[in-house]
């Protein structure tokens, strides 16, 4: 009997310790990476997705690459995903593949890929998480401290959304305080077990002072206040215009930030001019690009763990 594979949803589905061993995983990865090479030679990860991407596709398929494997990308509107259930052909995949990482639009079809799969899944990012920058992110903050992030002051300010619960969840597990500022928030995208996790560590705090939130950070977050799918959607431009008048006066930009020492932080693609200035984001304090490339690192401990 073969034993189940161990997939990654969320971080909320991993103990902490087990959290704590990928983040210095990852950071073992990164220092030391030519000790890697080859550790996945002869394995394929199957790459499917179903919303745009660059980073997750970039920084799964070079991570791959460097550990000696290949990486298959798959779009869903050019696969058979479109004409059948998502259970058989995960099942297909999981013959072809030593493992699956999926961005898929609805967390339901993600568990019915779980429930397809004999090969780990990882999630690239659903309406719900998005646990591989969840890590990406912490990798960075630990970096960034050359210690452990445990104590860390994260500020994010932003819709609740996906990368949030993430945020919630990963925070729990190594200690990291974070305040939410969040004037958009849609109830039924909060993960509200995560949330309660947190408050009752004493390490949630809510509130819509982003002045106040700033000044007692060590790092500010941000992510785009339209989810990536709609951005450009001429159906979504009202509910957009809505949200980025709500939203400006919370922009990431240097008279939010003055007499701040917090370091920026954004998971990108930016929308600049809207959650983010572009002065912002290229200047000293921003520590995004460092961010983005953590990804790399990050997604090999994740492929190097759950084999
Ligand atoms: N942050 C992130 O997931 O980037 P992509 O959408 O470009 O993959």
């Amino acid at each position: 009997m073969t034993a189940e594979p161990k997939h990654l949803i969320d971080w909320k589905f991993w103990d902490d310790e087990e959290v704590r061993e990928m983040l210095a995983l990852a950071r073992h990865v990164k220092r030391r990476r030519w000790e890697f090479q080859g550790h996945l030679q002869g394995r394929t990860l199957v790459m499917l997705f179903q919303k745009t991407s660059t980073r997750t596709r970039v920084s799964f398929e070079a991570g791959m690459t460097e550990l000696g494997g290949h990486a298959i990308n798959l779009d869903w509107r050019a696969s058979n995903f479109t004409l059948a259930d998502v259970r058989s052909e995960t099942r297909y995949l999981s013959r072809n593949s030593a493992f699956i990482m999926a961005r898929l639009k609805d967390h339901s079809d993600l568990l019915e890929m779980v429930e397809g799969a004999t090969v780990p899944v990882i999630n690239g990012c659903c309406n719900l998480y998005h646990p591989c920058q969840a890590l990406a992110d912490m990798l960075t903050i630990a970096e960034d401290r050359d210690a452990d992030p445990r104590g860390a002051r994260l500020t994010y300010i932003g819709a609740y959304n996906n990368v949030v619960n993430s945020l919630v969840s990963i925070s729990a597990a190594l200690g990291v305080a974070l305040t939410l500022v969040c004037p958009i928030r849609d109830d039924t995208l909060v993960d509200d077990e995560s949330r309660s996790r947190l408050l009752d560590l004493g390490l949630l705090t809510e509130t819509l002072d982003a002045r106040s939130a700033v000044r007692e950070a060590d790092y500010v977050y941000t992510d785009t206040w339209v989810d990536m799918e709609y951005f450009n959607d001429p159906a979504f431009a009202e509910e957009k215009e809505r949200r980025s008048k709500l939203m400006m006066p919370h922009q990431l930009n240097a008279e939010l930030l003055a007499g701040s020492r917090a370091r920026v932080m954004h998971d990108m693609p930016m929308h600049l001019g809207y959650e983010i200035t572009g002065e912002l984001a290229e200047s000293e304090r921003s520590i995004i690009y460092d961010q983005a490339e953590n990804r790399l690192d990050a997604q090999k401990a994740i492929l190097l763990t759950l084999l």
